[in-house]
C-alpha cells in the first residue's frame, strides 16, 4: 500500500496545512512567517502551537508534536498514516492511485457510499414532514436535535420500498443493498430491511458509514434491528460513538451497553462515551479501545446480565494493561436512564468516585461465598489475597487486606501472610520474564527512550547537518558528507541516510513524502529539527563546522553509547524487589 512520493507531495500541495490546521485551531499572526494558535494536544492558556507556512510543517513549542499536514491530521483524527491520506485526498478530491488494483477495495469503496447515501436518506427523512413520529419519540427520550446531528441520527420511513427506491434512483442496484444488508429478500420479494425505525448509523474511526442499528419507536419486537456482518461491517471489531468518543478531552473511555445511553452521555457532556455493539465486549474491541485510551470506566446496565459483562470486560481490558474502574447506579437501570432522573452533575460525581477495580472485584468474590461457613471463608480470604497481591503499593495492599480481614473476623496478619505468600509466587514468575527482557536487542531498547544526546555539542552539529540537508540539500553537491555512523542514534542515522538519498538523486523532499519512509518518532525529530531557522547566509560556513565537529567527536560518543547501554542493563537488574 505504498503511496508514490510524487503522490504524497501532490496530496500535501493540495492541502495546505494552513487551510487544513484553520478548521481545527484559530491561527494567528505573530512573529515572522509563522502562524501561532492554542495547542490541540495539551491544554494550555497562551499560543506555543505554531505552523510555518514556508515549510508547510506545524510544530509545538509546549508538547513538542510536530510535522506535516498528513501528521497533522493523523494525530488530530486519530488516524493511521493510510487512512489520513485517504482522509486529505478526499478533502481534496483527489483519487488515491493504489486502490484500484485490489478488486476488494472497490467493492468496498462502493458499498460505503451506498451505506454514506442511506445515512443521508434516513438523515432527510427525519427532517421531513413524514418523520414526525421519530422526532416525537426523540423528544419523548429528550434526545435534542443537535444530538441527533451529531450522530447522524435518521429515520426508515414506514413503508416497504423508500430506501431501495432512493437508492436505485443514485444507481445503486439491487445486489448491492442486498450485499449491504439494506433489502431483504424473501421469495423474490425485496423490501427494506429498516422500517418505521429510529436510524443510528455505526461510523468506525475513519468517519465511514459501515452500517446501521435501527429502534423500534416504543415497544416491539425486536427492540433493536442492526445490519448483518458485511465486508465492511464486524461488529466484534468496532464501538458505537467512538468515531466521536476518540476525539474526546476526557482522557479516559465510558463504556456503556446502549447506543442511547451513549447519545444522552455525549448530549450531556461526557463526550467519551462508546458501546459495544449489542455483544459483549470482545478482544478486538478491547484492542480497538487500547489505541485511544489507557483508562475505561464500564458503565454497564445494573442488572445480572450486565454486571457478568463487566467481569468479562474487565478481565479482557485489564490484560491490555488499561486501568479499569467500574461504575454502579443506583436507582437507574442504565446510565440514560440514570442522568433522566438525577442529572449530569449526579453523573459527574459518579464518574469521580466510581470504584477503582480492585475494590469493584473484592466485591464480587465476596458475594460467591458465603462467610459463614468456615470453608468458604477460607477461599473467600485466598482469592481475595490474589485480587489484592496484583496491587503494587504496600499501603494499598494493607488498606484493602484489613477490609478484607474484618468481613472475614480473622486477624489482619493471617490476611498479609497470604497475600505474601502470593507475591512471592508471582514475583517469581516475573523475574523470569524479566531475564527474558534482557535479552531483547538494543534497538528495541532505544526506539522507547527517544534521542538522547550524550554529547551536547555533537547534537547541535547532527542536528544542523540534517537541517540543511533537508532546507537546502544543494550545499551538499559540493562536500563530503559525513558518514551515518558519526550520528548518535538510530533515529538520526535513518533520517540523515534518507534525505542524503534524496540529495544525491537530486529528488526534492518534503516531511509530507516521507510519512511512509520515516517512523512517527523520526518525523516528529526532524519537524523538530527544521522548524528551527538557521542563519541562512552562513549556511556553507555552518555546515563546514557541523561536518568538522562530527569526524572529532563521533569516535568519543560511541564508547559512551556502549557505556551508557551496560549502566542501563545494570539498572533493569536491580530492579524487581520485593517491596
Ligand atoms: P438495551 O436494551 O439496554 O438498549 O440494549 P438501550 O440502548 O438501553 O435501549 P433503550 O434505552 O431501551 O432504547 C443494549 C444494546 O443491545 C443491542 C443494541 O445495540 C442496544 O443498544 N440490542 C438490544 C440489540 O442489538 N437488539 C435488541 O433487540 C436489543
Ligand atoms: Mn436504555
Amino acid at each position: 500500500m505504498a503511496f508514490s512520493e510524487l503522490f504524497l507531495q501532490e496530496l500535501a500541495e493540495r492541502n495546505d496545512i494552513v487551510d487544513v490546521v484553520s478548521s481545527y485551531v484559530q491561527l494567528t499572526k505573530r512573529s515572522g512567517s509563522n502562524l501561532f494558535g492554542l495547542c490541540p494536544f495539551h491544554s494550555e492558556k497562551t499560543p506555543s502551537f505554531s505552523v510555518a507556512p514556508d515549510k508547510q510543517i506545524y510544530h509545538c513549542f509546549g508538547c513538542g508534536k510536530g510535522g506535516s499536514v498528513i501528521g497533522f491530521i493523523m494525530e488530530i483524527e486519530n488516524l493511521s498514516f493510510p487512512d489520513a491520506v485517504a482522509f486529505l485526498a478526499r478533502r481534496a478530491g483527489m483519487a488515491i492511485p493504489e486502490q484500484e488494483d485490489d478488486p476488494n477495495a472497490k467493492k468496498r469503496e462502493r458499498m460505503l457510499s451506498l451505506n454514506r447515501e442511506a445515512a443521508r436518506f434516513f438523515y432527510e427523512q427525519l427532517k421531513a414532514p413524514s418523520g414526525a413520529p421519530a422526532r416525537e419519540y426523540l423528544q419523548r427520550r429528550q434526545l435534542s436535535g443537535r444530538t441527533a446531528t451529531n450522530f447522524g441520527l435518521g429515520f426508515a420511513p414506514d413503508a416497504w420500498h423508500s430506501l431501495t427506491d432512493a437508492m436505485k434512483a443514485k444507481g445503486f442496484t439491487e445486489r448491492e443493498l442486498f450485499d449491504a444488508g439494506l433489502v431483504r429478500n424473501r421469495n423474490g420479494n425485496v423490501y427494506d430491511t429498516f422500517r418505521n425505525r429510529l436510524m443510528f448509523p455505526v461510523i468506525d474511526v475513519r468517519g465511514n458509514v459501515i452500517g446501521f442499528s435501527g429502534r423500534i419507536l416504543g415497544d416491539g419486537e425486536p427492540k433493536y434491528m442492526n445490519s448483518p456482518e458485511t465486508i465492511v461491517f464486524s461488529k466484534s471489531h468496532n464501538l458505537f460513538g467512538l468515531n466521536l468518543a476518540k476525539k474526546s478531552k476526557m482522557g479516559f473511555i465510558i463504556l456503556v451497553e446502549g447506543n442511547v445511553d451513549v447519545a444522552s452521555l455525549h448530549q450531556a457532556g461526557f463526550d467519551c462515551a462508546v458501546a459495544s455493539l449489542g455483544t459483549s465486549l470482545t478482544p478486538e474491541q478491547a484492542r480497538l479501545l487500547s489505541r485511544y485510551t489507557n483508562e475505561i470506566v464500564i458503565a454497564y446496565d445494573g442488572d445480572n446480565a450486565g454486571q457478568k459483562a463487566a467481569q468479562r470486560a474487565i478481565g479482557l481490558l485489564e490484560k491490555l494493561d488499561m486501568r479499569v474502574r467500574v461504575l454502579r447506579m443506583e436507582g437507574a437501570k442504565d446510565p440514560d436512564e440514570y442522568i433522566k432522573n438525577f442529572g449530569a452533575d449526579a453523573f459527574r460525581n459518579l464518574l469521580e468516585g466510581s470504584e477503582n477495580h480492585i475494590e469493584y472485584r473484592l466485591q464480587s468474590v465476596q458475594q460467591k461465598y458465603d462467610l459463614k461457613v468456615d470453608e468458604q471463608k477460607v477461599s473467600y480470604v485466598k482469592e481475595a489475597a490474589g485480587v489484592i497481591a496484583q496491587l503494587p503499593g504496600s499501603v494499598e495492599r494493607e488498606v484493602y487486606a484489613m477490609r478484607v480481614a474484618e468481613q472475614a473476623g480473622i486477624p489482619n496478619t493471617a490476611v498479609l501472610d497470604e497475600i505474601k505468600r502470593q507475591r512471592k509466587n508471582k514475583l517469581r514468575t516475573a523475574q523470569r520474564e524479566l531475564t527474558r527482557d534482557q535479552l531483547r536487542p538494543i534497538r528495541q531498547q532505544e526506539k522507547r527512550s527517544g534521542v538522547r544526546y550524550e554529547n551536547p555539542h555533537s547534537a547541535a552539529a547532527e542536528e544542523g547537518v540534517i537541517r540543511l540537508l533537508y532546507l537546502d540539500s544543494a550545499l551538499f553537491h559540493s562536500v563530503q558528507p559525513p558518514k551515518p555512523e558519526q550520528f548518535s542514534s538510530p533515529e538520526l542515522r535513518h533520517i540523515f541516510t534518507v534525505l542524503l538519498e534524496h540529495a544525491e538523486q537530486k529528488r526534492p523532499v518534503s516531511l509530507a513524502a516521507l510519512g511512509e519512509t520515516l517512523s512517527t518518532q523520526e518525523l516528529q525529530i526532524l519537524t523538530r529539527i527544521i522548524q528551527q531557522d538557521d542563519a541562512s547566509d552562513r549556511r556553507e560556513q555552518a555546515l563546514a563546522d557541523y561536518i568538522n565537529i562530527l569526524s572529532t567527536d563521533s569516535l568519543a560518543s560511541e564508547q559512551t553509547d556502549l557505556r551508557a547501554y551496560a549502566e542501563k542493563l545494570k539498572e533493569r537488574k536491580g530492579y524487581g524487589g520485593t517491596k
